[in-house]
């Protein structure tokens, strides 16, 4: 959950936004916590002085920066790690996949300016700049809100269940579909039939397809960026093979056995799709072994020599006791916890398609990490940690049941293939 800390001359600005609706309700549940740090109150002089004319002459007055930059010193002293950002229209621009990014620190401090904007020393204290839009606002206070507002949506529990940020529009890089609700006629226009036909799987359909339309006629940049093939994805993406804690047949929570041919399958099929990393999870020292065996043979044993392009693929291939230590590795490489993508033979509620997260993958720079189960699948327990579940890999029959290497091999093709699929005219 990010705290929020806003530098601000107008905290009072904030009063109505914070006390209404999602945002008050985000901070009753302690979703949410957004404190003030006024400048004025490190100011020395009797008028409590915080801007001044700007050197070189010209209209208005700037932010000094002595008591903005003690306001965020006295902000900072409080929080662990915090992530300073100046609200400036000068600043990168603030979409959908920054504030996902955001919603995974812990700390955040806005900072405001006001006036003609901040002394450009200023910006030696903080750590980015970002932009609400092209256009110019009399002070950072509404941009704040902006950020508060995005960011806190995202985070788990905000929204309740009823409401998915999945499914907003940006969400995927794409725009919305259509949205009705009752009655089903008003004033001569009827609700799509699909929509009341109680076919979930045809009015996934029809979303998915009046979401790309709409993007293609509207917004042809978005649809640009993220529904080409060869559209390069901008998330670090990694894979992760879990022999614990998978179920077996009776759904007993159990340990896998580790094979030969799974690692090698999956880490040829990871580096052939450019992943940056491929975790074999067993908590059993021996398997632990073994895996590392396996790799070491490929890697610098006679493998190496035997058969140099494998020895690239194994070297993607490492080996930790836990889903954790894996998570940790990722965040030590990248700087970021990655979201955790799930993949699941199961049909169930809030599966994402493969175009959802193939979009997502596109926009967003974060790290990914796909989990694969072993045995009879991930549990529960992992289903319910993830942050993405994605819909079943499925062929026109009603056997779906894949070895785990085919699953990766077809999930990172779907994902991250690029020959495109022409369709018939
Ligand atoms: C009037 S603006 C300063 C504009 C500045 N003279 C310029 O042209 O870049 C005052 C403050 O409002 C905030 N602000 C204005 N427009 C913004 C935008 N589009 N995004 C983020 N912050 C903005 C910034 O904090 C800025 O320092």
């Amino acid at each position: 959950m990010p705290g929020f800390t806003v530098i601000t001359l107008f905290p009072g600005m904030f009063d109505s936004p914070l006390a209404h609706s999602i945002l008050k309700r985000a901070r009753e549940k302690k979703l949410l916590d957004v404190r003030f740090v006024d400048p004025r109150d490190f100011t020395g002089d009797k008028h409590r002085t915080v801007d001044d004319t700007p050197y070189g002459g010209g209209q208005g007055m700037v932010m000094k920066p002595e008591p903005l930059v003690a306001a965020i010193e006295s902000a900072k002293k409080n929080l662990k790690q915090p992530r300073v950002i100046l609200l400036s229209p000068r600043g990168k621009l603030f979409e959908q996949a920054e504030a996902a990014r955001l919603a995974r620190e812990e700390e955040i401090v806005l900072v405001c300016g006001r006036y003609e904007g901040v002394d450009e020393r200023v910006k030696a204290f903080v750590d980015e700049e970002l932009s609400v839009g092209d256009y110019t606002l009399s002070g950072g206070e509404l941009p704040a809100l902006v950020v508060i507002d995005a960011v806190a949506r995202l985070v788990p529990g905000v929204l309740g269940n009823a409401q998915s940020p999945e499914e907003d529009s940006f969400s995927d890089g794409l725009l919305e579909f259509p949205q009705y609700t009752r009655p089903e006629e008003f004033r001569g226009m009827r609700v799509p039939e699909v929509l009341i036909s109680g076919d979930h799987e045809k009015i996934r359909r029809w979303r998915a397809e009046a979401s790309a339309n709409l993007t293609r006629e509207r917004r042809p940049d978005l649809f640009a960026k993220t529904q080409s093939a060869t559209a390069k994805p901008r998330a670090k993406i990694y894979i992760a093979l879990l022999h614990h804690p998978v179920y077996d047949k009776n759904r007993e929570i159990v340990t896998t056995a580790v094979t030969n041919m799974d690692i090698h399958d999956i880490a040829r099929a990871a580096r052939t799709y450019g992943l940056k990393g491929f975790y074999v999870v067993t908590p059993v020292k021996a398997l632990q072994k073994l895996s590392l065996k396996i790799i070491a043979h490929w890697e610098t044993g006679y493998g190496a020599e035997y058969n140099e392009t494998r020895k690239d693929a194994l070297a993607l291939a490492r080996v930790t006791d836990t889903l954790d230590d894996a998570i940790i590795d990722i965040e030590r490489e990248t700087g970021e916890k990655p979201r955790l993508v799930v993949t699941s033979a199961r049909k169930g509620e809030g599966r994402s398609p493969f175009t959802s997260l193939k979009n997502m993958l596109v926009i967003d720079p974060s790290p990914f990490l796909i989990l694969l189960g072993t045995g009879w699948g991930l549990t529960e327990e992992v289903l319910a940690r993830s942050d993405i579940i994605l819909e079943p890999i499925e062929g026109d029959s009603d056997y779906n049941h894949l070895s785990v290497r085919s699953a990766a091999a077809i999930i990172l093709d779907r994902l991250l293939g690029t020959n495109s699929i022409k369709e018939k005219p």
